[in-house]
């Protein structure tokens, strides 16, 4: 019994040690970088910069909990909807598990994105979204230029979902790298990169599962994975009319990896780095107008926060 008694000891003695040498090593300046001495951490001017981020956040956590949950924000973390209106249309989606496995992983992550983005640099009221499968269907009669029979449902199917789910992180990861030249703040500059890098791999994992899909016909529109991303990419820079920064799955070689890939598993530009965008651009995509002054598509009445609200007092000028 004494030797157990010992053993039993000798073990807790052990774990409270490895404990202390833990969170030593966590105070440590190995573990924790050294900001330089003149650096702030949030500059004035970076809020509205990274606040502009909730909107598409918000889209995105409502679109993937409704999607794999087939409840939203209102359920899971009512506070951070800080009273804004439930979005518009949004549905569980038809899932196998795999998909849905993913998708209620994105939306979790999502509200932790809105949590943190809200922590640190305050935040507005959910903008109105709309989830509803006529917007998705009129996006992708856009990107076709042809109203597709029957309407494209982005709750039919896993694949469908996907193809829908493609339309959203992409904006995000795109927005992140056009914001990050523009804040100074070692605290904001720190949430963006965290933030980046996890709406990149979202958009990573989405195009890899198109990707083994590419050449699969999406029933009953006889047309390919491959040509759904491809039309999609181009509506979106084709609303945002500022050249090419989105490509589908596949492309001609000049656009792929050092002009010699076809394969286009990630969207990158000829040094393979993001592609940016900023705010005005993202807007007139997520609008669906064209016209970051003229609200519509998943934002009916426009987003929030002072960067969307400024051009929505603006005259609407076309662009
Ligand atoms: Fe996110």
């Amino acid at each position: 019994m004494a030797v157990v008694h010992f053993s039993f000891y000798f073990i807790l003695m052990i774990l409270l040690m490895s404990t202390e040498l833990c969170s030593a090593s966590f105070s440590s300046p190995v573990c924790n970088p050294k900001y330089p001495k003149t650096a702030v951490p949030i500059c004035k001017d970076d809020i509205d910069k990274m606040q502009f981020a909730l909107n598409l956040e918000h889209l995105e956590a409502d679109f993937f909990l409704w999607g794999a949950l087939g409840y939203g924000l209102d359920r899971v973390a009512p506070d951070l909807a800080m009273g804004g209106p439930s979005p518009i249309g949004a549905e569980k989606a038809n899932l196998d598990r795999l998909t849905r496995n993913i998708i209620k992983e994105f939306g979790y992550e999502e509200v932790g994105h809105l949590r943190v983005l809200k922590r640190t640099v305050g935040g507005f009221p959910r903008p109105l979204l709309n989830l509803s499968s006529g917007n998705f269907a009129r996006v992708f009669d856009q990107a076709f230029g042809l109203e597709l029979v029957p309407p494209f449902d982005p709750y039919r199917n896993s694949l469908n979902y996907m193809l829908a789910s493609y339309v959203i992180p992409y904006v995000g990861l795109v927005a992140y790298v056009g914001t990050n030249p523009n804040i100074n703040g070692y605290q904001t500059k720190r949430l963006l990169a965290g933030l980046l890098g996890v709406e990149a791999g979202q958009d990573a994992v989405i195009r890899t599962y198109l990707y083994e899909r590419a050449a699969l016909e999406v029933a009953p529109y006889k047309k390919t994975v491959a040509e759904f991303t491809s039309r999609i990419s181009d509506l979106r820079n084709r609303l945002a009319n500022c050249g090419i920064k989105d490509e589908g799955i596949k492309v001609p070689p000049q656009l792929g990896a050092e002009n010699k890939t076809s394969t286009n598993v990630l969207s990158a530009n000829y040094d393979s780095i993001s592609y940016s965008r900023t705010p005005a651009e993202v807007l007139k995509i997520v609008y669906g107008t064209g016209n970051e002054h003229i609200p519509g598509g998943f934002f009916p009445k426009g987003a929030n926060g002072t960067i969307a609200r400024g051009f929505l007092k603006q005259p609407r000028e076309s662009n």
